[in-house]
């Protein structure tokens, strides 16, 4: 019987094998991530050579370790990596990272059903090989060898590739985007996309999942593990073109296999295939902060006509929609808008617009039961000042969490320079969407769609379910 992951994110002993006082080292690295980590365990290095590393009791060997151990770290030469996963399941580790490259990724498939082969009879859960780890932020411990902190939140990210593994934390923090867990599955001997879609499912750190696959080992269990997921699953699929299929062959050693059935594949378990990282943060966000959208009609706020142009097409063209204005939301914004403009959807508020028509437009879209989510949208025009659009955003959805009491998505698109983007980056900090694209704001406002739709249908089954029961009792 196999270890479910409970664990694994939150061991009370960890072991590195390969620990080394060289700095240069992996094996250090990976060390003094776990050392300087807020967290409360016990840690073993494990060199042949040493008595201590920074300042630890070193051990020869897993064997010679006096207690249990819940997790080891693996960091020594490929051909070693045998040898120790034997010491790992005498010793009844429960979880090994295996860090190590050298498997099936440069085309070494002999030596990896070799690990494959010494732990199928044991309980032990292995992660990698070619791994970096994981970093768990929301409970401060850093099992990786890389740097980077990531900011704490609630997005649990799944990564094929290492690198970009490393690469999203600080695009994370960068966009602030923040982040429960983030995990690199490596070759995925073992742990694998499906288990971990499971454990996050469950996981109460994590709201929103995020994953980067080349490929999945096996179709079947990642689509159900997506579709009994009970939270927005993104994926970034790379490999769409025949040359990045070759190229992801060559990195992972996967095959990428059929765009378009992933696609639909994706798209039938529910979840959400996101064309790269940047859209798949630009969806977090809004699924993190904002409440999902019940039906598809937007609204559309803009002091700038020809961006409201532009964010209708990019609705239109992600299956949302944008509808007219009901006879009595025109009456109500034909009072806050100046005379040379009519009530529209998107509702023109001229380059002029100020605090007073933000607010007071969002507030009539709110309260109108035609509309389901709401686009503000800003030019750095002439006479438009960035900080009075910004301020209405943040008064309504800070301090007064309209967007919660009217349960309506608000997300945000602005057009300007720098002195906008200092102000665009507080609304950032305060998790507010905002993008500087129509089109990236209706594909993160889309997104909120579908989770609406996801989460009716579970409604729906969950309702079948309970009527279900009732008359079996009957
Ligand atoms: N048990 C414990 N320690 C051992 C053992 C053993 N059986 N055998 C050797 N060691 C010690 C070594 O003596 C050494 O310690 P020292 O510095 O005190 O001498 C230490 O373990 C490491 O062994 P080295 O032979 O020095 O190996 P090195 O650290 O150079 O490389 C590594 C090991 C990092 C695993 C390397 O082989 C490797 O695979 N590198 C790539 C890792 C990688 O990139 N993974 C993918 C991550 S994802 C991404 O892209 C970020």
């Amino acid at each position: 019987m196999k270890q479910d992951l409970k664990g694994f994110f939150n061991p009370k002993s960890i072991a590195v094998v390969g620990a080394s006082k060289d700095s240069r080292k992996i094996g250090h690295a990976a060390l003094k991530n776990i050392l300087i980590s807020d967290y409360d365990c016990k840690l073993y290095p494990i060199n042949p050579k040493e008595s201590k590393i920074l300042g630890l009791p070193c051990y020869k060997t897993l064997m010679d370790v006096p207690s249990s151990i819940d997790l080891v770290l693996v960091s020594v030469p490929a051909h070693l990596v045998p040898t120790v996963m034997k010491d790992c399941v005498q010793k009844k580790v429960k979880y090994a990272i295996i860090i190590s490259s050298g498997f099936s990724e440069i085309g070494n498939h002999a030596l990896e059903k070799e690990v494959a082969d010494i732990i199928s009879h044991s309980s032990i859960r292995v992660l990698g090989p070619n791994t970096m780890g994981f970093k768990n932020a929301s409970d401060d411990l850093d099992a990786s060898f890389v740097f980077g902190v990531p900011r704490k939140g609630n997005l649990s990210l799944i990564s094929q590739s290492g690198a970009l593994g490393i690469g999203m934390i600080y695009l994370a923090n960068n966009e602030f985007v923040g982040v429960s867990k983030i995990i690199g599955v490596g070759n995925k001997l073992d742990i694998d996309d499906d288990d971990l879609i499971e454990f996050f499912s469950n996981d109460p750190d994590t709201k929103v999942i995020g994953l980067y696959i080349e490929a999945v080992k096996e179709g079947r269990p990642f689509m159900n593990a997506i579709k009994a997921c009970d939270k927005p699953v993104l994926v970034v699929k790379a490999g769409r073109s025949g040359a990045g299929a070759r190229a992801a062959a060559s990195h992972t050693g996967s095959m990428a296999g059929s765009d378009t059935i992933y696609s639909a594949a994706i798209k039938q378990a529910g979840g959400i295939r996101c064309r790269d990282i940047v859209e798949m943060f630009d969806m977090a966000r809004a699924l993190a902060g904002q409440p999902p959208m019940k039906g598809n009609r937007v609204g559309i706020i803009t002091n700038g006509g020809g961006l409201g142009i532009m964010l209708t097409d990019a609705c239109e063209e992600n299956g949302l929609t944008v509808p007219k204005l009901s006879a009595q939301t025109a009456e109500k914004i034909d009072e806050i808008i100046p005379d040379l403009v009519k009530p529209n959807n998107p509702v023109d508020l001229v380059a002029d617009a100020g605090f007073f028509r933000y607010e007071a437009s969002t507030k009539i879209l709110l309260e109108d039961p035609t509309i389901d989510g709401i686009i503000i949208a800003s030019v750095h025009g002439g006479y438009a000042r960035p900080r009075e659009f910004t301020g209405a955003i943040l008064k309504m959805i800070r301090e007064k969490r309209l967007h919660e009491t009217h349960q309506k998505p608000i997300l945000g698109t602005w057009v300007g320079g720098k002195e906008f983007e200092e102000l665009v980056f507080d609304l950032k900090s305060a998790g507010v969407p905002i993008y500087p694209s129509s089109w990236r704001t209706a594909r993160a406002m889309y997104s909120l769609y579908v989770e609406g739709q996801r989460l009716k249908r579970e409604a729906l089954q969950k309702e079948n379910k309970a009527k279900g029961s009732k008359k079996m009792r009957i």
